[in-house]
C-alpha cells in the first residue's frame, strides 16, 4: 500500500533576493527563491514579484518591460497587472503567480512558500525519480 503524498507547506518565508539598487524605478529583474525564479520589478517605488514564467507561452517575463501598470511579456505582448497577476491584456487569460515583497534596510524580500516553489514554473520544476 502506498503512502499518501505529503502537501507541501503554504507557510510563506521572506527570503533575501537583491540589495534594493538592483531593481531600479521601471526595470524588471530575474532573481531565484531557491528553485523559485521571480520577476521583480519597480513601479513607482514600490517592488514586486511574480511569477517570471508568462501563462500564454512560457516566455520569460523578466525579458519583458514596464507599462502602466503591468508587466509586458516581450514575446507576443501580453500584459499582467503587478500587483494581481491578472492578464489585461491578450493573448494572455490566466494570471501569473504574484509574492508578496519587504523592502527593509536596501534589501529586498520575496515570500514564498513550499507550495509556491512545487507550482512555481516548468523550466525550474525537477522531477523527483525516488
Ligand atoms: S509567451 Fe508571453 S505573450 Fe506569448
Amino acid at each position: 500500500m502506498s503512502q499518501p503524498e505529503e502537501q507541501p507547506s503554504e507557510e510563506v518565508v521572506f527570503h533575501r533576493v537583491a540589495r534594493a539598487g538592483q531593481v531600479p524605478e521601471g526595470y524588471i529583474r530575474r532573481f531565484y527563491v531557491g528553485d523559485l525564479e521571480c520577476a521583480v520589478a519597480r513601479l513607482r517605488g514600490q517592488v514586486f514579484a511574480t511569477s517570471n514564467y508568462c501563462t500564454h507561452l512560457d516566455c520569460l517575463l523578466s525579458s519583458g518591460k514596464i507599462i502602466d501598470d503591468g508587466i509586458r511579456c516581450s514575446c507576443h505582448g501580453s500584459v499582467f497587472d503587478l500587483e494581481t497577476g491578472d492578464p489585461i491584456y491578450p493573448p494572455a487569460t490566466e494570471p501569473i503567480a504574484v509574492y508578496p515583497v519587504r523592502e527593509e534596510d536596501g534589501e529586498v524580500y520575496v515570500g514564498v512558500s513550499e507550495a509556491d516553489v512545487v507550482s512555481g514554473g516548468p523550466r525550474r520544476r525537477r522531477l523527483r525519480r525516488d
